[in-house]
């Protein structure tokens, strides 16, 4: 029992922060080229002195519509978000293994607040900083691992749940912008994003066949959640941060910026 646990405790320490060829799938979408906007959208003016509160606005506006999709953003319904299929590997010498999950749906982003905008535009550089934060969100899913410990191989197997309360999320976007077709278009050049958690529980069923080890191991989990997010955080952004800035970039290829930060 105890070397079952000293694995958990070694995976969690180091397994989840894997690397290399991690893959994951994200919902694929559409993104057709946008010529004018649904008149519900809201924009902004350049020439606007309250441009940053304006933007706000906008974000609060559109946030609670994330539920259904904003069809006319190219915005896929994203609460809950349903992430396809992730998996992460990761190999530390005396410690092997992969994770896979599937059906992972996270709830919540529809009641995301914006709590500050700054928005900064020179010639053909612009750059968002945001702060927002969700309330309460909550991802659940299935989840499969293959682990090596020296000599022990462990399979576990199950469903699990996260509650995430009080994420806030630290944002900057920085762009350029490039004319085509008649329209000003902005090309990312970064987009990061540093999510801040206040608590975080976790369940998950599976971990060990034996129910009351795999709740020590859960307790455990639980207790020091905040030392395994921390160590996580760093392998988990890197995995995320290209793909957000290529989903950025797909979407504001189809999104003329000047349709929504308009030059009068
Ligand atoms: C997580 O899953 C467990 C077991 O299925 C369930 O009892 C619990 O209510 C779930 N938590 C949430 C927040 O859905």
């Amino acid at each position: 029992m105890t070397r079952v646990l000293s694995a958990f405790v070694l995976v969690a320490w180091c397994g989840l922060c894997f690397a290399l060829d991690d893959d994951i799938v994200l919902p694929s979408v559409e993104f057709k080229p946008i010529k004018e906007l649904a008149a519900d959208i809201p924009t902004c003016s350049q020439s606007d002195n309250n441009i940053n509160e304006c933007i706000k606005q906008g974000f609060q506006e559109l946030t609670p519509r994330l539920k259904y999709g904003i069809s006319d953003l190219n915005i896929p319904s994203m609460d809950p978000f349903q992430l396809g299929k992730s998996s992460y590997n990761y190999n530390s010498g005396i410690l092997q293994g992969r994770i896979a999950m599937r059906d992972v749906r996270i709830h919540g982003l529809s009641e995301g607040i914006v709590d500050k905008v700054d928005y900064r535009q020179k010639d053909k550089r612009v750059r968002l900083d945001l702060l927002s934060h969700v309330p309460q969100m909550l991802a659940e899913g299935s989840y499969k691992a293959d682990i090596k410990l020296n000599d022990m191989k462990l399979t576990p197997k199950g469903t699990f749940n996260i509650t995430l309360t009080d994420v806030s999320m630290k944002t900057r976007a920085l762009g350029e912008l490039y004319e085509r077709d008649g329209h000003t278009y902005v090309r990312l050049t970064k987009l990061e994003t540093e999510p801040k958690v206040g608590n975080m529980r976790i369940y998950a069923n599976g971990l060990v066949p034996d129910p009351a080890l795999n709740d020590v191991i859960l307790d455990f989990i639980n207790q020091y959640w905040r030392q395994l997010y921390q160590a996580m955080l760093p392998e988990t952004m890197a995995t995320w941060s290209p793909l957000l800035l290529k989903v950025g970039n797909d979407f504001f290829d189809a999104l003329p910026f000047d349709l929504i930060v308009t030059k009068n």
